[in-house]
């Protein structure tokens, strides 16, 4: 206790990472763990989710992308997939409410025309509805695998050759990242995964190559404040040198 309470007061405001990305993954251990419903396991991730979202605002953490579905997680029984939906779908809806309340800029980043038409509709909304926000931009990374944000990107830039807006000889990492869902945003410094697992699961490949990992056996919806700013100031404590000496 005392340790965490020394870390909390170890973070330096000025060095912040601009972008952290968590994967919130053991929603389902958690409720096994309490002979739950994985349903039940979800729905206290989410709740989990809007507590982070608050303190990585009121720090000044200008970037947060989150994972709450995966291209890959159609592969769950359906009656899991629907309540994952039935839950962002609230998520979305409340958001307006609770998080704009706290300035938060919100996006859906991902394969949208998978998603309900009332999922698509409320996305819309809700961006609209936050997007003169000044505060943390969150994106919620919603149907979301970076190998089909690479692909995509690839089919746009390569129409745009054929269609000589561009000569392939201009491709640069720079239009590149133009066609990823994260266009003008920075690159994820800070990524945690929650759980125990170590790997990336299709989570934003390009955005994470000079990112400093983190990773905790706490299983999603016992994620607290207190540890994103364990992972903050354990973030601003390592050495990073991108190639350099
Ligand atoms: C993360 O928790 C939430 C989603 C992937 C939607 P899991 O549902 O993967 O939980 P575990 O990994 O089975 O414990
Ligand atoms: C990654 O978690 C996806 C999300 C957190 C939304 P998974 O639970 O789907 O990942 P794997 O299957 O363990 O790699
Ligand atoms: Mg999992």
């Amino acid at each position: 206790m005392f340790f965490k309470k020394k870390k909390i007061e170890e973070i330096d405001l000025l060095h912040l990472p601009q972008h952290i990305g968590i994967i919130m993954d053991g929603n389902g251990r958690w409720a096994k763990k309490r002979g739950l419903p994985r349903s039940a396991g979800h729905k206290a991730g989410a709740e989990a989710l809007k507590k982070i979202i608050t303190e990585a605002n009121n720090l000044g953490v200008k970037y947060i992308t989150v994972y709450a579905f995966s291209t890959e997680n159609w592969k769950r029984p359906k009656e899991e997939v629907d309540y994952l939906m039935s839950l962002l779908l609230d998520y979305l809806r409340n958001a307006e409410k609770t998080l704009a309340g706290e300035n938060v800029v919100i996006r859906a980043i991902g394969s949208r025309k998978e998603l309900s038409q009332e999922i698509q509709k409320q996305i819309i909304k809700t961006e609209e509805f936050t997007k003169n926000n000044t505060g943390i931009v969150m994106n919620i990374a919603l149907n979301y695998g970076a190998r089909e944000e690479i692909t995509n990107a690839v089919k746009e830039i390569c129409a745009e050759a054929v269609n000589r807006v561009i000569d392939t000889s201009d491709i640069t990492e720079n239009v590149i990242e133009n066609h990823l869902y994260t266009k003008n945003q920075p690159d994820v410094d800070l990524l945690i995964r929650t759980s125990g697992e170590q790997r990336l699961s299709n989570f934003m490949l390009w955005q994470v190559s000079y990112a400093e990992m983190w990773f905790t056996d706490k299983l999603w919806p016992d994620f607290k404040p207190a540890d994103l700013r364990c992972a903050i100031v354990d973030f601003q404590n390592r050495g990073r040198r991108f190639g350099g000496v």
